[in-house]
């Protein structure tokens, strides 16, 4: 037996060495840990169980046969976070480059089966130089199992992405399909194709950092979530987002004790500015409604005109979506549509409430919007909102105007609660382009033209700038005070904890896309 055992444990140093230690050096020394590292420090201490260290590939061709790694360049088990199950996959570099080849494939594939069968998030630490070259399409064949299970498991289980090397070619699509991307900086790249392809097809001069780094994808493309300074940092977000999910849909996610106190919250008076027109940051409003420092903000860098994110109200978890009016004065455009419709499927396939802060001017006019269609984006949100049947409560802070003030989670699309501030305007437009229109021949006929719009935009002001008139038909279930808002959201969301919504019979909804 004692023989038996020495040669199991052999077996296992081999698969813990990965590429070996020089290959280990050069991957320390591009700044980057090694996938048991990354693993090592993800999950709690002593909880990561391995399955399939022993795999091998089975690829003879190309001399293959004589470069046996076991593990075949991913690292797969399960283990806990915070005390909760999770599974995880991590890939190797060290091995051929993290390259995905049949059987590293059927490891991947096996783990996330495992979370689905189980009911837990699966969390993907990507870093491989794409398909095996060496295999050829069986290396395809893998990555479209990969695909299936994603679409397999989307809405069910969390999945989560970190891309903490290359990703590239078709590779790209596996974490796209995923709940959450984070990249790490100068480290990882995420591109269809890379730089030398790029320069053949269309001539552009871009490196890999500019085509598919972190900071592109964060900021102008949208890919990626988050962005971490480093592969700890990358690893402590995960940590942080799982804290505010559940397992599955099934489950509800995990709430901290806290105990009720005044909740009043004077500090909601001084925020608005006097002048309704000046900005200012919504993510002030936000600190002061919610638990102190929980807010975790997701896709922080890209459509910052509309802020979204994770929070805790009373210990539990709840998701914001709030319009920025000190980006773009909180206008919604093509890229914010999408991100908050996004944000908002999420939350409602993990029974995560929701919390809308509303302060809109409309949707962004311009032939460069019209011809990205801004018309089907700004669907996708209106229709992710309606869709939702998490409980879902609006506060309107200041401007809900035009087709935007439906699509912020009207009462009309089935939010649960609504209120409004005192200073909120409920309208079609702001009283200066209503009374340019429906004044217009007043005005013109006017001694001073200017002085009347004043008066005539100071009287439709007083009419329709305000929360009242949507109040008296019940759009608005209350005025209320700044200062009470985290006390009304507080007992709102726990009224609601036991919503229930019967949707018609359906196979699934068509979501304009
Ligand atoms: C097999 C690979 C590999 C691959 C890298 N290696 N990529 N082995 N298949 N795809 C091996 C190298 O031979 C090397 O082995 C080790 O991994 C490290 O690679 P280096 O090139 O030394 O590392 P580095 O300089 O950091 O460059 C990393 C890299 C580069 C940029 C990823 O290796 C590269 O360009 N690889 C090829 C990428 C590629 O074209 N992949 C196929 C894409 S098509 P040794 O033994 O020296 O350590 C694709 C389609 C997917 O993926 C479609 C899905 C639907």
């Amino acid at each position: 037996m004692k023989e038996k055992i020495k040669k199991v444990e052999e077996k296992i140093a081999l698969a813990k060495l990965g590429g070996g230690k020089k290959r280990i050096d050069t991957q320390h020394a591009k700044g980057k840990l090694t996938a048991r590292e990354r693993i090592h420090f993800l999950l709690d201490q002593g909880s990561f169980e391995e399955m399939g260290a022993l795999v091998t590939h089975r690829t003879k061709e190309f001399g293959m046969d004589k470069q046996i790694y076991y593990g075949d360049g991913v690292v797969t088990g399960f283990g806990t976070i915070h005390g909760r199950e999770v599974c995880v996959f991590a890939q190797d570099f060290t091995v051929f480059g993290g390259s995905l080849s049949e059987t590293h494939a059927e490891k991947i594939c096996k783990i996330m089966d495992m979370a689905m069968k189980i009911g837990v998030p699966i969390i993907g630490l990507n870093d491989s130089g794409g398909a095996r070259i060496q295999e050829g399409v069986r290396s395809l064949g893998g990555y479209a199992d990969i695909f299936h299970r994603n679409v397999k498991a989307s809405g069910v289980i969390p999945q989560i992405s970190a891309i903490m090397g290359p990703c590239a070619g078709g590779a790209v699509y596996s974490p796209a399909m995923t709940d959450f991307t984070l990249m790490v900086e100068n480290t990882s790249y995420m591109f269809v194709t890379g730089p030398n392809v790029v320069k053949t097809v269309t001539n552009e001069e871009v490196t890999s950092e500019e085509l598919g780094g972190a900071i592109t994808h964060a900021t102008k493309s949208g890919v990626t979530h988050f962005t971490a300074g480093n592969d700890l940092e990358c690893i402590a977000q995960i940590k942080q987002l799982i804290g505010y999910l559940p397992q599955n849909c099934e489950d509800a996610p995990k709430a901290l004790s806290y105990s009720l106190q005044t909740e009043i919250r004077e500090g909601l008076e001084t925020i608005l500015p006097e002048n309704v027109n000046q900005p200012y940051d919504m993510r002030h409003i936000i600190q002061e409604i919610i638990d102190a420092d929980t807010f975790f903000e997701v896709h922080k860098l890209y459509a910052e005109n509309i802020v979204v994110g994770f929070a805790r109200m009373a210990g539990k978890s709840i998701g914001i979506v709030a319009n920025q009016p000190m980006s773009l004065a909180g206008v919604l455009d093509v890229d914010s549509s999408k991100k908050a419709a996004r944000f908002t499927r999420f939350c409602d396939c993990f029974n995560i409430p929701l919390l809308v802060l509303v302060d809109v001017p409309g949707f962004l006019p311009g032939t460069d919007q019209e011809w990205n269609g801004i018309i089907t984006n700004g669907a996708k949100l209106l229709y992710a909102l309606s869709e939702a049947t998490v409980p879902k409560i609006t506060v309107i802070t200041r401007k809900a105007y035009g087709g935007a003030y439906d699509v912020m989670n009207s009462k009309h699309i089935g939010a649960d609660l609504n209120y409004a501030w005192p200073s909120a305007e409920i309208a079609v437009m702001g009283a200066k382009g209503a009374s340019e229109i429906i004044f217009r021949k007043e005005i013109m006929a006017a001694e001073d033209p200017e002085k009347k719009l004043v008066e005539k935009e100071r009287q439709y002001a007083e009419m329709f700038a305000n929360p009242f008139s949507a109040a008296e038909r019940g759009f608005i279930d209350e005025v209320i005070l700044p200062k009470d808002t985290r006390r009304k959201l507080i007992k709102g969301f726990s009224i609601l904890e036991n919503k229930v919504v019967n949707m018609p019979k359906k196979k699934h909804g068509n979501i304009p896309l």
